[in-house]
């Protein structure tokens, strides 16, 4: 099993599920320990797309992680907390996940001006030249989403938006979060099956 040690953050974009299948994904597929950064809108907007009343990170963790078991454990944030861990380019780490993330967060990390663990965060792995993949969600983009982006890019990050593919014939919700999660893994150098490889028998 890969080990994989990365600061995950949950933003309030819609699109709760692709968080949550991904932390479910990170921690059956891999060992190592990991961070977790969920901000108080994230929150929110989890309640609103799962109908429930969540109102801390580790209840958060808890739903996400449902019924899957691995050797991945998580570490938890404090997201107002600008001098944890995550802030500081000293603390070892194989990089960060955003997912979803908002516009406001994306705009954060592309002007370089953090007020949060998770803004911070970012930047920290964009100054340590680590690997940062963020999966934005909005509809339409304006051209400040786009711009913002694009110097995300331009800066080192990876841009994997919210956007599965449906050749694999998604089935159900689940399907189409573990697509994402599937990806963002596979950035990470980590083997699954969430979804089958194109032109690959059964
Ligand atoms: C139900 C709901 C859905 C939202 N969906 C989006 C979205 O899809 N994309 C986005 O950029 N912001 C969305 N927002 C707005 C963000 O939550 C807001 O900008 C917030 O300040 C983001 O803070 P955070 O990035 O620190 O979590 C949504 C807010 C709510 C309440």
């Amino acid at each position: 099993m890969r080990s994989l040690s990365i600061v995950v953050a949950i933003t309030g974009a819609s699109g709760a599920i692709y968080g949550a299948r991904f932390v479910r994904a990170l921690a059956a597929l891999t060992t190592g320990q990991s961070r977790l950064i969920v901000s108080p809108t994230a929150l929110r907007v989890y309640n609103e797309e799962y109908g429930t009343k969540i109102e801390t990170p580790a209840q958060y963790l808890e739903a996400a992680l449902g019924d899957s078991k691995g050797s991945q454990s998580f570490v938890l944030d404090d997201f107002r907390d600008v001098g944890g861990k995550p802030a500081s380019g000293s603390t070892p780490s194989d990089g960060m996940v955003i997912v979803p993330c908002s516009m406001k967060t994306l705009a954060a990390i592309a002007h370089g001006y953090t007020t949060n663990l998770i803004e911070r965060g970012a930047d920290v792995c964009l100054k340590e030249r680590r690997r940062l993949v963020v999966v934005p969600r909005e509809s339409p983009y304006s051209l400040i989403h786009l711009r913002n982006m694009t110097s995300l890019t331009e800066a080192g990050g990876i841009v994997l938006p919210a956007s599965p593919g449906f050749y694999q014939r998604p089935q159900n919700l689940e399907d189409l979060g573990d697509f994402i999660a599937g990806r963002i893994l596979g950035l990470f150098g980590v083997p699954h099956q969430l979804f089958k490889a194109w032109l690959t028998d059964s």
